[in-house]
């Protein structure tokens, strides 16, 4: 790959200017089992060959209608190079025999669906996946959805979403890996390899997809499709971090947002697909747009119809234009009115080439029918268990209700505790919910059906009908502790499903009251696709097990996190509102001049209080500051002290020096557990404003009872840089502090300089 690095080595006032700034090091070709040199070359020949109309269809991305005599007659004429949502392996094979054996060139077809966190076999949501912290499940995750789906003909995926997401009202916080760049670069690095594999051409691989290219996840009060307003400096501290460490780690196609960043539409901006994504980075993969969202340039106000729209995504580099027909439609015209270049034309159709080189179509186009559909396995079903019990953080547990004690007698209920089709979360297009196992059904397996005293009390989490509480109740009075299985449907979170009111929908509330006034310890189970304003939830609950939309296998997961034959280890990827309007909320905020302290809520102001009677620091008057519960956040069954943090040095050269900061951890409870050592650093003063913590290296932990480990991270200046009003990328001598602690709220900090 052609790095071009940023300016060199520049030491003065202004700090150190360093190159790059992704998490991975290792920059790898995405050319596969198949040499570059050699890809390239067939690339060119192939090209020469080529009409015009041949290499616009190239182009020309469509959603699937099976291999009906229209459609094929559009693949042998070369007018589409990919579909997606073509998920039957016949189908697959009939429209790939018609493109390879038909069609003048023989140029294959990809096909691209969304499998977002599992094909049959669902996993935990990506927000779920990621309150598992472990980049190695995430991985093993994505190898078993490419599995799945590349064996009825799926090649590209669209997924991982790298959106780093603050807003819990925005739906697509479910899709994300939350509000941290670090944490979203390391997972969504793990996801890439999952899908791709050592070796693309293996015709079990996916190509991935990084989206949305970029800064979605900023839209404007969390409304979807919204405008943002990102300076570039942010944009690349904050945003363009997790698309560079996948572009490093070789992904191979990514997708372009549907936003607009301060007026520019990302689709149109070639500023950040030319002369960042291609010329800084060295990519060299597959650009597509998102669904018709060349054609959104239109209403966004940008192009003036859809040729004008086809022209500004073209020039910008959209390489693949999903379903909104602009470069079929007036590709031609506008080569030949000499507004798009033939150039231009032709490096968009080398891209989509490579792609298929890169992924063996050539070599190997169809699905193999005698080895198709392989679903759920029993390896498959386990690891999606795995993942699941892995990503439930347990947030509360007063009196030690849980685990739940042998032989106590349990009473189930709660809209969630058997809803087969929303426990999947949203974007699981192709699950099969007879597959699902509730918590219900763990239940019945673990404690025989007889035992099991169940009752939903609302059929589902929007219901208002309270008829069913009352016989939830009589039955909870029964049980010796109620386990309430409660929170949102799949159908509330994700793409164009926002809310402003992020408590529990229907009357869960009500209903948690009742189950409360009981007198019964009561544990919450909260299934949700975002981080939820869960006041009621904790005032009225003795524990509470968050668990992101879990999956396939989230039943038996939640059951042995209950029953404590696992020990949660999940941690909060996004904080936790106190209330649904602090949105964004997230713990990497800057200090402001008047840091919160001293805070006088409205509930304790006398009648008439002074103008200045709240402190005049930086709060809330109804709700103080802050998450309830914050990024980094979970408990275990046991506990786990961290001693303080050791320096190697107290001061780091700026230019090549590097700094070790260890701390030793020790479970000083009674049972194995995990613990996610989260290591944070705040630049105290710098030529922007900084963040008061930045998360910069975690490790998982496994210890038994009284075991001790020491846990060591390294920090070079690179690790300290960030982006200056010039958008220069600068390393800032003085004072740094640095955290190791079990979330982003707590421990004890030590400095060093930078010189
Ligand atoms: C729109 C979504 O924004 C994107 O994430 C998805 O991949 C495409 N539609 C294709 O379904």
């Amino acid at each position: 790959m052609n790095k071009k690095l940023f300016p060199s080595i520049a030491f003065g006032l202004l700090g150190v200017i360093v190159a790059g700034g992704a998490i991975s090091s290792c920059v790898k070709s995405v050319a596969g089992g198949d040499d570059k040199d050699n890809v390239e070359a067939r690339i060119e020949a192939l090209l020469s060959q080529m009409t015009i109309e041949e290499k616009i269809g190239q182009l020309n991305q469509l959603t699937g209608t099976g291999a009906n005599p229209q459609r094929l007659a559009e693949v042998r004429n070369g007018f589409v190079g990919s579909l997606l949502n073509e998920v039957d392996p016949d189908t697959v094979n009939k429209l790939q025999r018609e493109a390879v054996e038909n069609s003048r060139l023989g140029i294959p077809l990809i096909v691209a669906r969304d499998v977002i966190h599992g094909f049959k076999t669902i996993f935990p949501i990506p927000l779920g996946q990621a309150s598992s912290w472990d980049p190695a499940l995430i991985e093993e995750g994505a190898r078993v959805a490419a599995d799945e789906a590349s064996s009825v003909g799926v090649r590209w995926t669209f997924s991982p979403m790298v959106d780093v997401s603050r807003d819990a009202r925005w739906g697509r916080i479910a899709e994300s890996f939350g509000e941290d760049p670090y944490l979203a670069s390391t997972l969504g690095v793990a996801m890439v390899k999952g899908y791709q594999g050592e070796d693309m051409t293996q015709p079990n691989t996916m190509a991935a997809c990084v989206k949305h290219f970029v800064g979605y996840g900023a839209s404007e009060g969390g409304k979807d499709y919204n405008t943002t307003w990102i300076p570039e400096p942010h944009l690349r501290d904050v945003y363009l971090p997790p698309f560079h460490a996948c572009a490093d780690a070789g992904a191979a196609t990514f997708m372009c947002s549907f936003n607009d960043i301060n007026g520019m539409p990302t689709n149109a901006d070639t500023h950040l697909m030319r002369d960042i994504l291609r010329d800084e980075w060295g990519w060299d993969g597959v650009m597509c747009s998102d669904w018709n969202s060349i054609g959104q340039l239109v209403p966004q106000g940008y192009s003036a119809d859809l040729k004008d729209a086809a022209e500004a995504a073209a020039k910008a580099g959209v390489d693949v234009d999903m379903m909104s027909y602009a470069y079929v439609s007036h590709m031609k015209d506008l080569v030949e009115q000499g507004k798009v270049s033939e150039k231009t034309l032709d490096d968009l159709v080398r891209n989509v080439l490579r792609l298929k080189f890169r992924l063996g179509l050539f070599e190997n186009p169809y699905v193999d029918t005698a080895n198709a559909r392989r679903f759920y396995t029993e390896g498959n079903l386990a690891a999606a268990q795995h993942a699941a019990e892995q990503s439930a953080i347990l947030l509360k547990n007063e009196g030690g209700v849980l685990p739940l004690k042998p032989g106590v007698r349990v009473a189930l209920t709660g809209p969630m505790m058997d809803a087969k089709h929303d426990q999947n979360g949203t974007w699981s297009f192709d699950a099969e919910k007879e597959h699902t196992v509730t918590v219900l059904d763990a239940f019945n397996d673990m404690y025989g059906k007889d035992k099991v005293v169940a009752a939903p009390g609302l059929t589902y989490s929007r219901d208002t009908d309270k008829a069913g509480i009352a016989q939830a109740v009589v039955k909870a009075r029964t049980a010796d502790v109620i386990v309430f299985v409660c929170g949102e449907e799949a159908v509330l979170s994700g793409e164009a499903h926002c809310r402003t009111d992020l408590t529990l929908p229907g009357a869960q509330k009500e209903m948690l009251k009742a189950l409360k006034a009981t007198g019964k310890p009561v544990v919450s189970v909260v299934m949700t696709g975002r981080p939820m304003e869960i006041n009621d939830v904790v005032a009225n609950s003795d524990a509470i097990l968050y668990c992101f939309h879990p999956g396939t296998m989230g039943g038996p997961a939640i059951a042995n996190v209950l029953s404590g034959s696992v020990n949660p280890s999940g941690h909060l990827p996004a904080g936790i509102p106190r209330a649904s309007a602090q949105a964004p909320l997230y713990y990497s905020h800057k200090n402001t001049g008047r840091p919160a302290e001293g805070m006088v809520l409205m509930d304790e102001l006398p009648q008439e209080a002074g103008q200045t009677s709240t402190g005049c620091t930086s709060f809330y008057m109804d709700c103080g500051d802050g998450a309830l519960y914050p990024f980094g956040y979970g408990l275990s069954y046991t506990d786990f002290s961290y001693g303080p943090v050791v320096l190697s040095t107290d001061k780091m050269d700026a230019k090549d020096g590097s700094i070790r900061a260890t701390c030793e951890i020790e479970n000083t409870g009674s049972v194995k557990g995990a613990t996610v050592a989260q290591l944070y650093v705040r630049d105290v003063v710098g030529s922007l404003c900084r963040p008061v913590k930045e998360l910069k290296g975690f490790e998982k932990i496994e210890l038994a009872p009284g075991e001790k480990r020491t846990v060591s991270f390294t920090l070079t200046p690179d690790d300290l840089a960030f982006h200056n009003a010039r958008s220069e990328r600068v390393t800032e001598p003085g004072e740094f502090r640095v955290w190791i602690a079990q979330d982003s709220a707590s421990g004890e900090s030590k400095s060093f300089t930078v010189e």
